[in-house]
């Protein structure tokens, strides 16, 4: 898959052992994030990768900052994204399922990297269920 990451300073750490793990699963990562802990502000990372997957050029996104939510809430306002912030595996399988997220967020306040791998992991192995759930992403993209 073709992923977009987007990080801002407080998530640089994460999002280059994120990226590497990525990687290492033979995805292609555009970063398009803080490479360095100056201070910046998170809308604009999260909103210009909101649009690449909006746009159709990748297949997906993860949204990393101190919490996950401040990137995320900037990647939903993008029209088409569905960007959800997890903290354990489980709600990140489900997100795919039920809501058809297309980004992934979390915190590299809030959850360790071996937590972020395994929300990685249940994120993209897990498939949009369709049916009743697409219907349902379809309203939340008219909204
Ligand atoms: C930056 O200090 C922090 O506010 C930001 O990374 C994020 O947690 C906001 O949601």
């Amino acid at each position: 898959m073709k992923i977009v990451i987007a990080n801002d300073h407080a998530a640089v750490d994460m999002k280059f052992e994120i990226k590497e793990y990525l990687e290492s699963l033979g995805h292609e990562v555009i970063d398009v994030g803080a490479q360095d802990k100056t201070s910046c502000h998170y809308p604009e990372f999260g909103a210009k990768a909101g649009r690449m997957v909006a746009g159709g050029e990748v297949d997906g996104g993860v949204l990393i900052c101190g919490t996950g939510v401040g990137i995320s809430i900037a990647a939903n306002k993008i029209k088409g994204v569905r960007a959800a912030v997890c903290s354990e595996p489980v709600t990140a399988r489900l997100v795919k399922e039920h809501n058809h997220a297309n980004m992934i967020a979390f915190g590299e306040r809030i959850v360790g990297i071996e937590t972020a791998k395994a929300i990685i992991d249940a994120w993209l192995g897990a498939e949009c269920m369709g049916g009743r759930h697409q219907l349902r992403a379809d309203m939340l993209d008219e909204l």
